[in-house]
């Protein structure tokens, strides 16, 4: 059997628009340009595992999802399909809107700013889940969840599948940040997570007052401070990313903490969509080692994904 990711998750149409700077309250602003793509963390993230299933060895990237009855939603799948990804399980969910996504990006740093509107992403209810998800004889070899489809089903999905034989192991990306039940960290295989995210759900404070290299080592410490939060709380592996800066990760095997920096991209285009390709690039790094009988260690997991996550930085849209 083929080794298969599962992505239970989010597709937006991302509508961008690139601006000089930020528009002041009531002022309007000519943007330099505008272009849309297919978006959505979830979406993301299976087409970043699936474009590097394809340079490696062959593995099978499954979307499951919804998407509405509208030209978006045809025009994502479509798109998906192109990269590689299984979209069989993706829902066509007539009456409803395809999930959306405003994105505003500075032209200057490639920085960006994104709203969402969940639209059909809304469905994905754990009812609506489909039965080969759980099915011990073609279940995936890993889950990887975000948080743009109901919290519900997020946790649904990691409490099922806790408890079949063999356990699904679940990466868990908790983007956009809601608050969540404490039990679910002791379930979760790999959890990763930027400095907002991890900010939310631990309590700890990334504001930090240092600038230069001063600023790294501050945010490593918070990093530090957060991921101890989450292994207290029964976390295996951990990952905080902090964008340009690297990212802290935690290994629950060795007990080791570590730090990797993050390359140095001298002209960032658009950053949107880097840390979907960070998970999507762990998420191959794992199965891909689980297939060939070695041992997954979150350190080289970093490291690929560190790789992965500075390529997509240099191109525009996700
Ligand atoms: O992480 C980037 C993604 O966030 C975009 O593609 C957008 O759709 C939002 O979901
Ligand atoms: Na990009």
């Amino acid at each position: 059997r083929k080794p298969t990711i599962a992505v239970v998750g989010s597709l937006n149409y991302d509508l961008v628009t690139r601006v000089p700077r930020l528009p002041d309250l009531g002022e309007t602003l000519t943007a330099k340009s505008f272009g849309t793509n297919c978006g959505g963390k979830g979406a993301n993230q299976a087409v970043a595992a699936a474009r590097l299933a394809d340079r490696c060895e062959k593995v099978d990237v499954k979307m499951v999802g919804a998407v509405g009855g509208d030209g978006f939603g045809n025009e994502m799948k479509e798109q998906m399909r192109k990269h590689g990804v299984d979209v069989e399980s993706v829902r066509v969910v007539d009456g409803m809107s395809s999930g959306v996504a405003v994105i505003v990006v500075d032209d200057a740093t490639g920085d960006n700013r994104i709203m969402i509107t969940p639209g059909a992403n809304a469905a994905v209810t754990p009812s609506s889940l489909p039965p080969w998800l759980f099915n011990p004889s073609t279940a995936p070899d890993i889950i990887v969840l975000q948080l743009e489809i109901p919290p519900e089903t997020v946790q649904y999905i990691i409490n099922q599948s806790a408890q079949i034989q063999p356990r699904i192991p679940i990466i868990l990306n908790p983007a956009p940040a809601v608050p969540l039940d404490e039990s679910i960290y002791s379930k979760v295989e790999i959890l990763i997570l930027n400095e907002t995210e991890a900010a939310l759900l631990s309590g700890v404070s990334f504001a930090v007052r240092e600038e230069g290299a001063e600023r790294q080592d501050a945010l490593k410490r918070k990093a530090k401070e957060a991921v101890d939060w989450f292994v207290k709380r029964g976390a295996s592996d951990v990952v905080v990313t902090l964008g340009a800066y690297g990212a802290y990760y935690y290994d629950h095997q060795s007990g080791d903490q570590g730090w990797f920096n993050a390359h140095h991209v001298a002209n960032v285009v658009d950053s949107t969509g880097a840390g979907d390709t960070f998970v999507g690039a762990i998420a191959m790094n794992y199965v891909q080692l689980k297939h060939a009988e070695r041992e997954f260690c979150i350190e080289g997991g970093v490291s690929a994904a560190t790789d992965a996550a500075a390529w997509s930085v240099q191109r525009s849209g996700t």
